[in-house]
C-alpha cells in the first residue's frame, strides 16, 4: 500500500526539522479534500481491494474499538436498520477493528439474534492495526490498544468529504451519518449549502450568486434573499 507521507515546511518552503521523537509520530492525517489512499484489507466478505469495492459510491469507512463489545454491537446494529436508506442513497461501509473475522462473525450472529438484523456490509480485520495507525483512527491518550470510533464520508470519486471522532464509550449518531451524506449529495448535485440542524426536505443555501433563472431550473422555485448575504430556496 502506498500512503503519501508529508514533510512539514515552513513559510518559505524550508523543512521543519521535528525532534527525533516526534519525527517519529507525525505522519500524513487524512483531510476533508484528500484523496483517500488505496489498500487491501481481509474482511467478513472476502478480500477487499479499497478502490475497487468503493469507486462510483458514497463510503462511510470507520474504525471501531472491538467486536463483542456493548457500544460496538450497537452501532453495528443501527447501520444494518437503514440497510435500504443507505442503498437508495447508494452508500456503502466498511468496519475496520482489530478483531479477528471469527470474532467479528460471532458478534454478527449475537446481533441477528438480539435485533433480527443482518450485518450486510464488510467488517476488516486489521491484525496489529497498521491501517488504524495509517488513518488515524489510534488516540493513545483515550485507548492504546483499541482505535476510536473514526468514521469517514468519502465520495465517489475517493475524496474525503467528512471526518468525525468519538470517543470509546460514546456510540456514533447513525441518523447523523444519513443525514450528512444527504447533505453532501446535494451539495455535489446541485452546489447548495445546508444550514444548521439541516434535515432532509427543509429549505437550502445557495451559497452563490446564480441568476434565478438557474435556482429555478435546478430547484423548481424562486429563492429568497433573507440578509445581502443569506439565499435560501426550498429543497428540491
Ligand atoms: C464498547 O462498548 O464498544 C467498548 C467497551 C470497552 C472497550 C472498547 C469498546
Amino acid at each position: 500500500m502506498s500512503i503519501q507521507f508529508f514533510t512539514p515546511r515552513g513559510p518559505r518552503n524550508e523543512m521543519i526539522k521535528l525532534p527525533t521523537a516526534l519525527r517519529r509520530t507525525v505522519r500524513w492525517l487524512p483531510q476533508i479534500g484528500d484523496l483517500f489512499p488505496d489498500f487491501t484489507v481481509e474482511t467478513t466478505e472476502g478480500n477487499l481491494s479499497f478502490w475497487d469495492w468503493a469507486e462510483g459510491s458514497w463510503v462511510h469507512l470507520f474504525s471501531h474499538p472491538a467486536a463483542n463489545t456493548p457500544v460496538c454491537t450497537t452501532e453495528m446494529a443501527a447501520i444494518a436498520a437503514l440497510s435500504q436508506e443507505w442503498r437508495a442513497a447508494n452508500v456503502r461501509h466498511l468496519a475496520l477493528s482489530g478483531s479477528s473475522i471469527c470474532e467479528q462473525q460471532a458478534c454478527h450472529a449475537d446481533i441477528k439474534r438480539l435485533f433480527g438484523l443482518e450485518i450486510d456490509f464488510p467488517c476488516g480485520q486489521d491484525p496489529g492495526l497498521l491501517l488504524s495507525r495509517l488513518f488515524g483512527m489510534m488516540h493513545e491518550k483515550e485507548d492504546d490498544a483499541h482505535p476510536i470510533r473514526k468514521s469517514f464520508l468519502i465520495d465517489p470519486a475517493m475524496h474525503v468529504a467528512m471526518i468525525f471522532e468519538y470517543p470509546t464509550f460514546i456510540g456514533r449518531n447513525i441518523e447523523e451519518v444519513l443525514r450528512v451524506i444527504t447533505a453532501l449529495r446535494l451539495r455535489a448535485e446541485t452546489g447548495a449549502a445546508t444550514p444548521a440542524d439541516w434535515q432532509g426536505g427543509d429549505m437550502v443555501i445557495i451559497p452563490d450568486d446564480r441568476h434565478e433563472s438557474h435556482v429555478i431550473r435546478q430547484f423548481g422555485n424562486k429563492s429568497n434573499w433573507l440578509l445581502p448575504y443569506l439565499r435560501v430556496v426550498d429543497a428540491p
